[in-house]
């Protein structure tokens, strides 16, 4: 794990300009409970399969040529990855309001957002989980923070609480995703 925790450097203006007691996340208009990848209450385009059902993303064997044409396959694999990019940014955009709503906790505590410990945790168990699920852990360990994906929700959970209960509130992130 090469999460360069000593390149966090994390500076609370913790001068309150609201009471941080009761500060509370406001998720954006967009996070709501129609507005899913899939959802008959958004015009999307036609996905190629289900994306409301996880059962029904194919293995990428699907887009195997049998003939060799390795445009059809390009072209295939690109589909597959945008209906999967849709997913992602969907899961992404809920996991971000999770990380807000632990972030405005921690501020309402005083509690420093970054978790060097907790983040070890996160990138771990990310690494098993892509690694169960049919990739590697080296790939998952980078999504799970190794990269950056720590680091921007930390970003995105200052900005949180700058919107929703300290304008003054700074965090100075060094990421040192590669
Ligand atoms: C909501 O989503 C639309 C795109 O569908 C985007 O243009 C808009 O900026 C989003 N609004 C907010 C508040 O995030
Ligand atoms: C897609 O999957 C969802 C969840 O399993 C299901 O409710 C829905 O009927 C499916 N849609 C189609 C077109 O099969
Ligand atoms: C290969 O696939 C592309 C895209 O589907 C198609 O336009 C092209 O005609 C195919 N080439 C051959 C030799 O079948
Ligand atoms: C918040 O924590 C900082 C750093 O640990 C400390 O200096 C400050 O007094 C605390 N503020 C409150 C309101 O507890």
């Amino acid at each position: 794990m090469v999460i360069a925790t000593a390149l966090l450097f994390f500076s609370f203006v913790a001068l309150a300009a609201c009471s941080s007691s009761t500060c509370t996340f406001i998720p954006s208009i967009n996070a709501t409970t129609t507005n899913y990848p899939g959802s008959s209450f958004v015009k999307t385009s036609t996905y190629p399969y289900n994306v409301s059902d996880l059962s029904n993303v194919p293995i990428a064997t699907i887009c195997t040529s049998p003939t060799g044409n390795r445009t059809a396959e390009l072209a295939c694999a690109r589909t597959y990855i945008d209906a999967i990019d849709e997913q992602l940014a969907f899961l992404y955009a809920r996991r971000l309001g999770y990380a807000a709503v632990a972030g405005v906790s921690k501020f309402a505590t005083n509690t420093s957002l970054n978790e060097p410990s907790r983040n070890d945790v996160v990138a771990a168990g990310m690494a098993a989980k892509v690694l169960k699920f049919g990739a590697t852990e080296a790939a998952g360990a980078v999504m799970g923070g190794e990269g950056c994906m720590i680091y921007a929700a930390l970003e995105y959970e200052a900005e949180i609480i700058q919107e929703d209960c300290d304008s003054r509130f700074t965090v100075d992130v060094e990421r040192v995703c590669k």
